[in-house]
């Protein structure tokens, strides 16, 4: 198996730690551990067909996918990847996001980039997706990079991203669509903007879809959230490695 995200080590690791009460720890809240709720092999019983289904996820093709994802970054500062956590665990990753910010387990967000939003800061289940994808985006950056830190943020509506560029040290930062309201079928209505060399460029992502960009390079901005619409993203930060 290729380093990818999807093996099935990590498959069942965290399929075994997505438990709806194992919360993060924001606002000096006790943070409740993360554990494996049931065991590996329950779940490959349960659950034999996890990564079908996915229609934008193309295992086959991933170096080339890769390859495509290193040319953009390296000419735009920017990449799209398809849909890199296929549907099944996103589906649980979504529950388990659900959950945590239904039962209070965020902040909102102090910045005024993502203002008007709720925030979750190096959360376990986060801080394990993001230590299980460093083999791609090396690959990606071309770098050794080490993890940062890492924040799951639910846009509510009205909440926007005003132009900015990232602080030092967020030299790569991925962005991760998990979550929508109302689910669109299609790409999400809720568009990131770059400008690059003066001209804005807008990329709308589907579901499990990656932006990678070089933060402190790109300036990056969103529109505010329509009315009713929620959407809710990963973000994992990554520094030049030692
Ligand atoms: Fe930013």
């Amino acid at each position: 198996m290729k380093e990818f995200v999807i093996n099935e080590n990590y498959l069942i690791i965290l399929e075994g730690y997505l438990d709806p009460t194992t919360l993060c720890q924001v606002g000096g809240r006790q943070s409740p551990k993360a554990h494996p709720k049931r065991k590996g092999k329950e779940i490959l019983q349960t659950q034999p067909t996890r990564i079908t289904g996915e229609k934008r996820f193309d295992l086959e093709n991933w170096d080339s996918i890769i390859d495509q994802a290193r040319q953009s970054l390296s000419a735009k500062k920017y990449a799209l990847l398809p849909a890199v956590i296929p549907l099944l665990p996103r589906q649980s990753l979504k529950k388990y996001y659900q959950s945590l910010f239904h039962n209070g387990f965020a902040a909102l967000s102090p910045e005024k980039e993502g203002k008007g939003s709720l925030s979750c800061s190096n959360e376990e289940i986060a801080i394990f997706i993001q230590n299980a994808i460093m083999n791609i985006v090396n690959r990606i950056t071309g770098m050794k990079l080490q993890p940062l830190y890492v924040f799951t943020r639910r846009y509510l509506e009205h909440s926007y991203l005003p132009k900015h560029m990232d602080n030092k040290n967020h030299l790569f930062v991925i962005s991760m669509l998990l979550d929508y309201f109302p689910e669109p079928d299609g790409p999400s209505p809720w568009p990131i903007h770059f400008e690059v060399d003066g001209k804005k460029t807008t990329l709308h992502q589907y579901l499990g879809d990656w932006v990678i960009y070089r933060g402190m390079e790109l300036i990056h901005f969103r529109d505010p959230l329509p009315e009713n619409h929620v959407s809710t993203s990963l973000f994992f930060v990554f520094n030049q490695g030692g």
